[in-house]
């Protein structure tokens, strides 16, 4: 009996001991411990056995049930560590490579200087306005005090897309929709693209982008658009800027200006930029047009205004100096990867 139990105690630890993983371990003690393990049938046979030899039986059973309970824990502890050793060791992280470059887009040139400008106004405490790039003639141009035979109408030089329907040629029909829309205090600028039927060079596009900007307050006067123009200038083209105003004409503005700044790449020296005059010009504006204001139904002694309007490719084509317009629409990443932002 004992000679027997010492060779199962044996067999036991060696078949242990031969698990390498932990679902062997388990077979192992459902066939060691389990039900119909030998050891449980002759725990199981004590009660047939002569009362004097059941207390020692008994006793060397459950010492052999402990010690192959105790093979088991030490095992599986081996086996746990190990396969955990090997789980780490499958999943490593090597912190120390180098990480994927993962390409990353940036804004366009024309979007950047779009949101440039936006910002300054923004900041003054205007607000963005919007309107539509199919517009009717009349927005375009009749609310704006256009005459009906304005040039600007013609064949030659408006996409017409039907009677009284146009592609808008310039961002100021948005000054008779925000006039409409008011009441005042308006101050609103207004991105957006317009259409002219010209045909593409370096300095022409028939599809390009503006900003306009309108203010309708109480007491609003000439000085008022100067200064907002002056320090729109400093805050884009640098703090030394300078701005003068040449007497100009618009329908919708009156007096209408051009508005120069001084050449900020030879401080007014005189350069090719400038054409050596020291001047560059950079955008359109004027007093709102009593008859616009009147149009709109406003009372023109109560509210009085300023617009200006300005070409984005212009900005960004004289502030960062490339050659040619056409280099913002052709999407070459040589070019555009210049303007990283
Ligand atoms: N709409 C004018 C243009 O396209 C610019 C402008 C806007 C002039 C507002 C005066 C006031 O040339």
């Amino acid at each position: 009996m004992t000679e027997d139990l010492d060779r199962l105690l044996m067999d036991a630890r060696a078949r242990i001991d031969a698990a390498s993983r932990r679902t062997d371990l388990e077979e192992a003690r459902v066939a060691l411990l389990g039900r119909s393990s030998e050891l449980t049938q002759q725990l199981r046979g004590i009660a047939t056995l002569p009362p004097e030899q059941r207390g020692p039986v008994g006793k060397r059973l459950n010492e052999v049930r402990q010690a192959i309970e105790a093979a088991f824990a030490e095992r599986e502890a081996e086996v746990a560590a190990r396969e955990l050793a090997e789980q780490l060791e499958r999943e490593r992280v090597d912190v120390t490579l180098p990480g994927a470059v993962v390409p990353r887009g940036g804004l366009h040139l024309l979007t950047q200087t779009r949101r440039e400008i936006e910002d300054i106004f923004l900041g003054l405490g205007y607000e963005i306005a919007e309107g539509p790039e199919i517009e009717l003639e009349y927005n375009n141009f009749a609310a704006l005090n256009f005459s009906d035979d304005h040039p600007a109408k013609a064949e030659t030089d408006t996409l017409w897309i039907a009677p009284g329907v146009l592609l808008r040629t310039h961002t100021s029909p948005v000054q008779a929709r925000a006039l409409r829309a008011g009441p005042p205090p308006i101050y609103v600028i207004v991105p957006g693209r317009v259409y002219r039927r010209d045909t593409p060079d370096a300095t022409h596009s028939p599809i390009f982008h503006q900003v306009e900007g309108l203010v309708v307050d109480r007491g609003i006067t000439l000085g008022d658009l100067k200064g907002t123009l002056a320090y729109f200038a400093r805050s884009l083209f640098g703090a030394d800027r300078e701005t003068r105003f040449r007497t100009s004409f618009f329908p919708f503005t009156e007096p209408s200006v051009e508005v120069d700044v001084s050449c900020f790449l030879c401080d007014g020296a005189g350069c090719v930029v400038c054409k050596h005059s020291g001047w560059i010009e950079i955008l359109g504006a004027g007093e709102v047009d009593q008859n616009v204001l009147a149009m709109a139904g406003l009372d023109t002694d109560e509210w009085q205004g300023f617009a200006f309007g300005m070409g984005i490719e212009r900005i960004a084509f004289l502030k960062y100096g490339f050659p040619d317009l056409r280099m913002l629409y052709d999407n070459d990443l040589r070019f555009l990867e210049q303007f990283p932002a």
